[in-house]
């Protein structure tokens, strides 16, 4: 969703405000404004479109003099992308800027009212309402306004303010949308996201739904929703500015993918300690883990696509119903649910309006949460009873690729060691995933080298309208996820279906030239996929198979292929998508779309 920051110091606000704005792009792309004080007066420059629009028109901030300031990159929900609902906004009597992050759901009728108190609105925005009733009960006392304002704030919300108020005071309210504290020397900033914040400061706090913060160049306070100052704990972020950097890639994404092996290291690796997998929070006795008699996985999107995979691999190993729910549905669903359900809950971002509302539903009904979440300190993280993070470090690029294939390896890794727990594995068979997922990195990278010449496949193949994933079992899980990268990022229509299921209506799609991404890496059901190959081929599809490197049958059969290495079956999955990815990737380049941001799509959705 939207992406804000806050700066206060003693150099210039603007280049730094827009500087962060660019590491938050990813959150939204329609539009982009800053405001900065000066002490006398509130500047605001805004406009429609990327952070580099905003860039050009204030020479990259130099045209705007202030100390102190807030910024904003847009991922509309009320009113059209352009310049006038492009966020800051500003009160009447230009005391107050505000940049939101979330809904204001009762913004109606507090429009209504100030309406009526005579105030004149400009956008279409339901952040406006903020920035006038902070004007409204304004008595020369900011903290004051701020907490009269909120109190009457439904909806989920992060808001950064900046107030002509002396030498200009900043304020970050956080409601059920992420906000973090960043603490400089002689500076202090605020953002959405820490990736704003670690080319300044690796000191950060994490704000708590209600709290509220008042920050000046040299001071940080916090307050609870009654104004009552707390005392929050200070973390440090582990990782540096260069992961969030292209690093001489021409996409994030392109660099994204490239990072697999190592990030698929860092995520396993410290969970095996001689030979054995251990979890630091996920530690049930075992009572605790024989009575659960169900598993529900929910999430949105690729995230939700890994818990597919999941679901095969966990029932297959561990012997235990697995369901997968998106998240969307599962909230309003009156689930079935209680405290032998154990509910998987996975985020890269910790942040997706819909899986914490799911997740809390499930919660409320007795469910035991364990959260697979990439961000450190998120909603979803600090919600769980148990989390298992993701080492995949920030993705930036809209489309995930990193956090998808790690999420995978947790789930891979989760069911070996409930299966092992649960007395479902003998030695021998532990032993030998061990050392298959200590050789997965080495595999990950054979994924990448094999296909270094996809580029072409994708030149040839890229002016398809509609494009067709066939698998089975993991194959299908797969397919999921290859199909969504297509479509996230080179808008051509992709979709994935159960091998088996085609026959019964999507066969009637199959025509001359269509194209078919067949996937048959899962050996035990070879067979019936090149049935399924055979069944379209015979209506004209042209076939694009995904397939074990060592896989004579396949490629008489196929028209091209995409290889990879053969690996442990259930380890499979998170080498086949690595090259789904860099076909969509060059599919995407090809068509000349614009792969780190794509139109509609924002990274991380933190409204309903
Ligand atoms: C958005 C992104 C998807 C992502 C989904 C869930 O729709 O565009 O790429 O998979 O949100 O995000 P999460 O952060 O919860 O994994």
């Amino acid at each position: 969703m939207c992406g804000i920051v806050g700066f206060s110091g003693t150099r210039q606000a603007a280049p730094v405000l827009i500087d962060g704005l660019r590491r938050l792009e990813y959150r939204g792309y329609d539009s982009a404004g800053v405001a900065v004080a000066d002490g006398e007066e509130i500047h605001i420059a805004k406009v429609k479109g990327y952070v580099k629009n905003l860039s050009d028109l204030t020479h990259d901030g130099a045209d705007i003099r202030g100390l102190v300031g807030v910024g904003h990159t847009r991922w509309a929900t009320h009113g059209a992308p352009n310049d006038i609902n492009a966020h800051p906004h500003l009160s009447s009597d230009g005391r107050f800027a505000v940049v939101h992050n979330g809904i204001i759901e009762n913004y109606a009728s507090l429009r209504q009212e100030l309406t009526k108190k005579g105030i004149r609105f400009v956008s279409d925005t339901d952040t406006e309402v903020v920035a006038h009733l902070l004007e409204v009960y304004y008595d020369g006392d900011p903290k004051k306004a701020v907490m009269r304002a909120a109190a009457r704030l439904e909806g989920s919300y992060s808001l950064g303010i900046v107030c002509l108020d002396g030498s200009g005071r900043l304020f970050a309210l956080r409601e059920q949308s992420p906000l973090i504290l960043g603490l400089g020397v002689g500076e202090n900033y605020f953002a959405s996201d820490v990736a704003a914040l670690v080319p300044h400061t690796k000191n950060v706090i994490y704000l708590d739904d209600g709290e509220f913060a008042e920050l000046t160049a040299d001071t940080v306070t916090v307050y609870d929703v009654r104004g009552k100052t707390i005392d929050k704990p200070v973390s440090r972020v582990n990782w540096d500015v260069e992961a969030a950097e292209k690093g001489g890639y021409e996409h994030f994404m392109l660099k994204e993918i490239m990072e697999q092996p190592a990030c698929f290291k860092a995520t396993v690796e410290p969970r095996i300690k001689n030979d054995r997998i251990e979890f630091e929070n996920f530690d049930l006795t075992d009572e605790e883990l024989k009575s659960i008699d169900r598993i529900i996985i929910t999430a949105c999107g690729s995230a939700g696509y890994a818990g597919q995979v999941g679901r095969y691999v966990i029932e297959e190993l561990c012997r235990i119903p697995v369901s997968v729910e998106l998240a969307s549905e599962l909230r309003y669903r009156n689930p079935i649910i209680n405290e032998r359900t154990l509910l998987i809950v996975i985020s890269q971002s910790g942040e997706t309006a819909d899986t914490i509302a799911a997740m809390r539903e499930c919660k409320a009904r007795g469910a035991r949460t364990l959260a697979i979440v990439n961000v450190v300190g998120s909603t979803i993280a600090k919600l769980a009873d148990h989390v298992i993070y993701t080492w995949a470090g920030p993705e930036i690029a809209v489309a995930t690729t990193k956090g998808y294939t790690t999420q995978v390896a947790v789930l891979d890794l989760l069911a070996v060691y409930l299966a092992d727990r649960l007395g479902l594995m003998t030695p021998e068979r532990y032993s030998a995933l061990i050392t298959a997922i200590h050789d997965m990195p080495g595999k990950l990278q054979r994924a990448i080298d094999l296909n270094r010449g996809i580029k072409k496949l994708a030149k040839r193949l890229c002016n398809h309208n509609d494009i067709y994933f066939i698998g089975r079992n993991l194959d299908y899980a797969v397919c999921m996820e290859g199909a969504l990268k297509l479509k996230e990022i080179s808008y051509i229509f992709a979709e994935a279906y159960a091998a088996g299921e085609l026959k019964h209506g999507t066969i009637a799609l199959i025509d001359q030239g269509s194209l078919v991404v067949a996937l048959a890496c899962h050996e035990p059901l070879f067979d019936k996929t090149m049935s399924n190959i055979e069944e379209v081929k015979a209506r004209g599809a042209q076939v694009l198979a995904v397939a074990l490197e060592d896989d004579r049958q396949i490629l008489k059969k196929a028209d091209d292929f995409i290889l990879v290495p053969r690996t442990e079956p259930i380890l499979n999955p998170i080498a086949q998508v690595i090259p789904l990815q860099l076909f969509a990737y060059y599919v995407a380049k090809e068509r000349g779309c614009d792969i780190d941001k794509p139109k509609n799509l924002a990274k991380s959705v933190t409204v309903e």
